[in-house]
């Protein structure tokens, strides 16, 4: 089928694209390096190409995806990025068959995982703006969670107020403040793994002994900005010209087709105006007429395919497969 012919709005991906993003990090990053975030594709079928690449470790967002991992046979070695205090979640991981390691910044976060009977953990400093205990409480939790039974595997720390700074020393310099926290609480805290960093560090934080990215398999607009970048978008939402006015076009994909937090979609074929609910406008560089197909670049992954059941596979123009995005909601 050609994607001309595929109902509209409708996510499909660039094969090439893809394959050439998952070889090249897998070079820049080899094996156990990089520790690819699931979030931002939430397909099983995809993390099975950056496990065949060689990164037999996962990294995750929610509960749903660490469990869909497990059942998928990728459980190999887990990492929760995230906290939760949900026991019934937390048991259902613990017993999935798979190697589960959590993230941890609280006596509450340890004390369920304890109970859930997770055996792994990893503690989160706040190394920027989001989840994370202060550095000098690390050691204290990292004792608590060694006498609740769980081995402490180490440290982690997302510096995403850096990731997506298009000024390469500004970033630089955000990160590195944040990694010194982190080379702090692992001072004292111990373990192997020093886990971080994302798409825009993954070239720079050398601080950090795996790297979580995980946009780098499709890419954000912001990302391609970044001069130290070596990878394509490869991302698109195909949609239909429904209506012709006489400054503008209007197709049927909006807003509830993509993740908006980063901006409109973009275009080769013009400029786009704005998106509402179920419609993008559009001012086309040639004369659009109804019928005719679009395919926008939406700004960011991860929302985007959370929105979506299936993800096309395309090569040449010509879709050639269809993989669900199986790991989504929670
Ligand atoms: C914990 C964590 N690690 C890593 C990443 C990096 O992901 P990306 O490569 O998509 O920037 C994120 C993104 O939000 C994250 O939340």
């Amino acid at each position: 089928m050609h994607i001309d012919e595929l109902p509209t709005p409708a996510l499909w991906a660039d094969l090439d694209v893809l394959e050439s993003n998952i070889a090249e990090m897998a070079r820049r990053l080899p094996g156990n390096r990089l520790r690819p975030h699931v979030k931002a594709h939430k397909s099983t079928t995809l993390a099975t190409l950056q496990y065949e690449a060689g990164h037999k470790g996962f990294t995750c967002a929610t509960p749903r995806e660490v469990l869909g991992l497990a059942q998928a046979g990728l459980g190999d070695d887990l990492l929760l990025a995230n906290e939760t205090v949900d026991v019934n979640r937390l048991t259902e991981m613990a017993t999935s068959g798979a190697r589960v390691t959590v993230a941890v910044d609280s006596e509450a976060t340890i004390t369920a995982a304890a109970t859930a009977g997770i055996k792994e953990c990893v503690i989160d400093i706040r190394v920027g703006f989001r989840c994370g205990c202060e550095v000098e409480e690390a050691h204290g939790l990292a004792e608590l969670a060694r006498k609740s039974n769980i081995g402490v595997r180490g440290v982690m720390g997302y510096e995403g107020h850096a990731m997506g700074v298009v000024d390469l020393e500004r970033r630089r310099e955000l990160m590195e403040s944040a990694m010194e926290r982190l080379i702090q609480a692992h001072e004292v805290v111990g373990g192997d793994l020093v886990t971080g960093g994302g798409t825009g560090t993954h070239a720079i934080n050398t601080w950090v002994n795996e790297i979580q990215a995980g946009s780098y398999v499709l890419m954000d607009t912001a990302y391609t900005e970044q001069v130290d970048q070596p990878f394509r978008q490869g991302l698109f939402l195909q949609s239909t010209i429904v209506s012709v006015a006489e400054k503008f076009a209007v197709c049927d994909a909006g807003l509830k087709a993509q993740g908006m937090d980063h901006g409109n979609p973009s275009w080769s074929g013009g400029e786009v105006l704005f998106c509402s609910d179920e419609h993008t406008n559009v001012v086309p560089d040639n004369t659009l007429k109804v019928g005719d197909r679009i395919s926008l670049v939406p700004a960011h992954i991860d929302p985007t395919m959370a929105k979506h059941q299936s993800l096309h596979i395309v090569r040449d123009e010509q879709v050639i497969d269809r993989w669900e995005i199986d790991l989504r909601h929670w």
